[in-house]
């Protein structure tokens, strides 16, 4: 115990030494001071056991190694001929020093050359000076000159002798965007907090618009000179949804359909349309790990990601070069996770995209997810294509870093967590291609009027019994007091009160038959979408089209040749769709 406290009374020393006096002292030697603090009182303990610090090799204990190997500053302690004695992991990561062995090396050994003012100052601290040395840009070892603050004081033995030199750096390069990318973190969560709320309502009118443009057109015949014009309001429609899925992506409330996927499919999958869609001056290469662990994804939307990455390194090289797309597995480490804010350790799978193009300023890096941000020109870029990447892959519970300088190419690295489920079967959708038509009662709760009004219209000209409630607590009511007898649940998951998922929990215990389709672009504050891909759970994304309403209640209540209404058959136009009454 004893060898473990005494460089550690030294460090309260320095710490004291240095203290108000020199004005604000941020961070590490705070640390220091914590550190030494607990270090004083059990050498106060130890005190009767010390033996003569010069009559034992200074920090040869290992267990002093150890405290010193985990403090969490870059430290490192040397003896009098400054000969390293014990490094925290810090300092190891800082100077990029890696898994080199330095105990027992010279310092002049492992930061070749030394300059001389540098020399100079390390012999005044032997002499008992205590140095402050301000962003001094050092060459590491790695090759990167960093500006490193540093502090330096020497340590003393039992005998009141100077034993060596405790050294503590800051690397300020690295350590200040580190502080940025936290801010920018918070500022990233409040605009998503904003852009969910706006997308959310724009998707309740959208699927107004979309869903009455439709039934109109279908009314009017596809000829006719307003048909033309409606085609153009549903094109426009398309559009706004289509960003609309954007800023849901970023607010990460998007509804995710999660299952077990192998990104190393989902590549290989998508690289034939990638080829087809980014032309032929640009290569397109896969480097593919096979057995890789699966991840919990959506794989439409990790088809999402992977294209606006494809695309902005199809933008990035105007006169072509090479986009490669890559898979792997990956542990993120402690410090990993320290140093780039955002990431946790653990187990996960990678997928990079990695292009040969113009490359990115690091002002440009630091704000390339902010959604809007785009230095592309007007109408061609919305700047939120990688906002819209950033909240899939967190939604996800990932990570996304990106590496870029000008002139030296752009890589986008995307990190999920590995899942022990095991890949499932693609399942085939049933082809239909006219919208079906039914007979059976179906309970609607939507708490928006008009999209409830859209909605109950639809599925009544199609032949349906709509029951409908304007909230969950209502829909329970009308169940309780008239019992009718439903064949399907039809609600959108956020509603005020209960929620879609709170409801349908109500309804299948009462009638376990009953499967349920839930509407819904945005999650509200159900946090994952756990449990939505289970067998009678179905996902209807807003905003739909009535005939995507129409086929996936038909897919949920089984083929429509099954249940065709009895008598006479309803009239359909030449598409086979009915003919709206
Ligand atoms: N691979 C890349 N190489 C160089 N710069 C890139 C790369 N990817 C993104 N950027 C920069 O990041 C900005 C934001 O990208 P983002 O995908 O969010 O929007 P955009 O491509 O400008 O527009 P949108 O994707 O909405 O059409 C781009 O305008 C570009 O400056
Ligand atoms: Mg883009």
């Amino acid at each position: 115990m004893a060898g473990v406290c005494e460089p550690v009374v030294s460090a309260v020393t320095f710490c004291e030494g240095v203290g108000p006096a020199d004005g604000p002292r941020p961070g590490p030697e705070r640390r220091v001071r914590q550190h030494a603090c607990r270090g004083r009182s059990s050498n106060t303990q130890a005190k009767a056991h010390v033996p003569r610090a010069d009559a034992t090799p200074p920090l040869g204990d290992a267990r002093l190694r150890g405290v010193v190997e985990r403090a969490p500053v870059a430290m490192a302690v040397l003896d009098r001929e400054l000969r390293y004695l014990a490094v925290s992991r810090r300092f190891l990561i800082d100077h990029g020093l890696g898994a080199v062995a330095l105990i027992g090396r010279l310092h002049d050994d492992v930061f070749p050359p030394v300059p001389e003012r540098w020399s100079t100052l390390l012999e005044r601290c032997v002499a008992g000076a205590t140095e402050r040395l301000e962003a001094s840009p050092y060459p590491r070892p790695d090759g990167r000159p960093k500006a490193v603050r540093w502090d330096i004081t020497p340590w003393y033995t039992d005998a009141h002798e100077i034993g060596g030199l405790i050294l503590v750096s800051d690397v300020l390069t690295e350590r200040e965007p580190v502080r940025e990318q936290r801010g920018q973190g918070q500022k990233m969560q409040a605009l998503g907090h904003l852009a969910g709320g706006v997308a959310h309502d724009f998707n309740n009118l959208l699927t107004i618009i979309l869903g009455y443009s439709e039934l109109l057109t279908r009314q009017i015949g596809p000829d006719k000179s307003i048909g033309r014009d409606l085609r153009q309001i549903m094109a426009a429609a398309q559009r706004a949804a289509t960003l609309t899925r954007q800023l849901l992506a970023f607010s990460r409330k998007q509804v995710l359909k999660v299952a077990p996927v192998d990104l190393s499919a989902v590549v290989a999958d998508v690289e034939p349309m990638f080829r087809r869609l980014i032309g032929e001056q640009i290569t397109v290469e896969t480097v593919l790990a096979r057995d890789l662990p699966p991840v919990m994804a959506d794989v439409a939307q990790l088809e999402h990601v992977l294209m606006n990455l494809v695309v902005n390194a199809r933008d990035a090289m105007p006169r072509g070069g090479v986009v490669t797309m890559a898979t792997g597995p990956a542990e993120l480490d402690r410090d990993y996770a320290f140093t780039h804010p955002g990431a946790k350790a653990g187990s996960y799978a990678m997928v990079s995209v990695r292009d040969t193009g113009i490359g990115m300023s690091p002002e440009i890096r630091a704000r390339v997810f902010e959604p809007l941000f785009t230095t592309k020109e007007r109408g061609h870029g919305t700047g939120l294509g990688l906002a819209a990447v950033y909240g899939i892959v967190k939604q996800l519970g990932g990570y996304i870093g990106v590496d870029s300088a000008p002139g030296r190419g752009t890589t986008f690295e995307i990190y999920l967590p590995t899942t022990t489920e095991a890949v499932l079967a693609p399942q085939v959708p049933l082809p239909l291609v006219a919208s079906p038509v039914g007979r059976e009662a179906i309970l609607l709760v939507e708490d928006d009027d008009n999209a409830r009004a859209f909605v109950k219209t639809v599925l009544e000209r199609y032949g349906y019994r709509v029951l409908d409630a304007n909230s969950a607590e209502a829909a329970v009511t009308l169940l309780d007091s008239q019992h009718p007898s439903i064949q399907l649940l039809l609600t959108d998951v956020v509603l005020p009160g209960l929620d879609g998922r709170e409801l349908a929990a109500r309804v299948t215990r009462a009638q376990p038959h009953v499967p349920v389709l839930y509407m819904s672009g945005y999650m509200g504050r159900l946090r994952t979408a756990k449990g939505f891909h289970e067998p009678g759970v179905q996902l209807l994304e807003k905003p739909f089209t009535a005939h995507a309403l129409l086929t996936r209640t038909r897919e949920l209540l089984g083929q429509a040749d099954d249940r065709e209404p009895v008598g006479a058959s309803p009239p359909r136009d030449s598409t086979g769709d009915l003919v709206p009454q």
